[in-house]
């Protein structure tokens, strides 16, 4: 187990012998791991004979004022906490390995799937993360990736360009984990004060109640328009929290819903800043 930094020497890697001709999981990250990260290593490594990380803080997914200076990094950490998950070697590239000069080809998946959620707070997000994980399959070719439904839309995303693009990858998409007290993980939960930590939970909870509002049997429990107040009035119960967006839209497009409808899901995704510090949460819906 080793870190790879350079393509040549991962190319190296794949082709030895000894790793030839096994099927390899891919598990894309951009660091400082935590049990959300370590739970899709693991899924990695109990489907796949090998396992490539990737820690790589993609420049092309952040706006200019974005948190990519400061986006936490610790590789010597994440190099321990990929090995004891099972990881087979951690990829951490320098953006110059993975963009070449001039580099001027990227990926879009274009649609609704893209604009709405996090695609209209952030509108050149998306088209960085399928650029990049568009190259890190060219580079690793994996027989499976593994993505996270923290990141809903993202996963969404990377189905959708995977399947328009008959790329030779199956996506998996594996659940979201969280603190003992119902925060999503993320690394980006650091950045939070004692009491912005303390509140932060009110994303999950706000998710939670709707959730039993759907459940409730009331005339209304399956109207969008009702569910996402439920959620609003719970997040703005917490003073220190800013809503950036709660929204329930259909669990596949991303489209417009008005209504939970039966044996279709819905997704609710949710997102808060605390200060400067842009948290997000999902569920899925459905009934029966
Ligand atoms: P990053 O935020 O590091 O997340 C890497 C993967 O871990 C993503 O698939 C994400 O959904 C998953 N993940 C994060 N928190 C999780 C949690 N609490 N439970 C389960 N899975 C979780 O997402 C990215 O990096 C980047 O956009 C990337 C895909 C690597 C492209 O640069």
């Amino acid at each position: 187990m080793s870190i790879i930094k350079t393509i040549e020497n991962l190319e190296a890697w794949l082709t030895d012998a000894d790793h030839r001709n096994r099927t390899l999981g891919l598990v894309p990250t951009m660091g400082y791991l935590h049990e959300g990260h370590c739970s899709l290593i693991r899924a990695a490594k109990a489907d796949n004979d090998l396992v490539v990380v990737s820690v790589f803080v993609n420049p092309t997914q952040f706006a200019p004022g974005e948190d990519f200076e400061s986006y936490p990094r610790n590789i010597e950490r994440d190099y321990e906490l990929a090995v004891d998950s099972g990881a087979d070697i951690v990829f951490n590239p320098e953006a110059g390995e993975i963009y070449v000069q001039g580099a001027s080809t990227a990926v879009e998946v274009s649609g609704e799937i893209t604009k709405k959620l996090c695609g209209a707070s952030r509108p050149t997000h998306f088209k960085g993360v399928t650029t990049v994980v568009n190259i890190l399959f060219n580079i690793v070719r994996p027989d499976k990736a593994y993505f996270g439904q923290k990141d809903a839309q993202q996963a969404l995303i990377i189905k959708k360009m995977v399947r328009d693009l008959h790329m030779p990858v199956e996506v998996i998409v594996c659940p979201i984990v969280r603190e003992k007290d119902g925060l999503a993980m993320s690394s980006r939960n650091i950045y939070l004060g004692p009491e912005e930590r303390k509140q932060a939970v009110c994303l999950n909870c706000g998710l939670q109640k709707a959730l039993e509002y759907l459940n409730s049997g009331s005339d209304d429990s399956r109207s969008v328009r009702k569910l996402i107040e439920v959620i609003e009035n719970h997040i703005k119960g917490q003073d220190l929290a800013i809503i950036d967006y709660v929204r329930i839209l259909d669990g596949e497009t991303l489209e417009e819903i008005t209504d939970i409808e039966p044996g279709k899901t819905a997704l609710a995704a949710v997102a808060v800043k605390f200060g400067k510090t842009r948290l997000i949460d999902n569920r899925v819906l459905s009934v029966e």
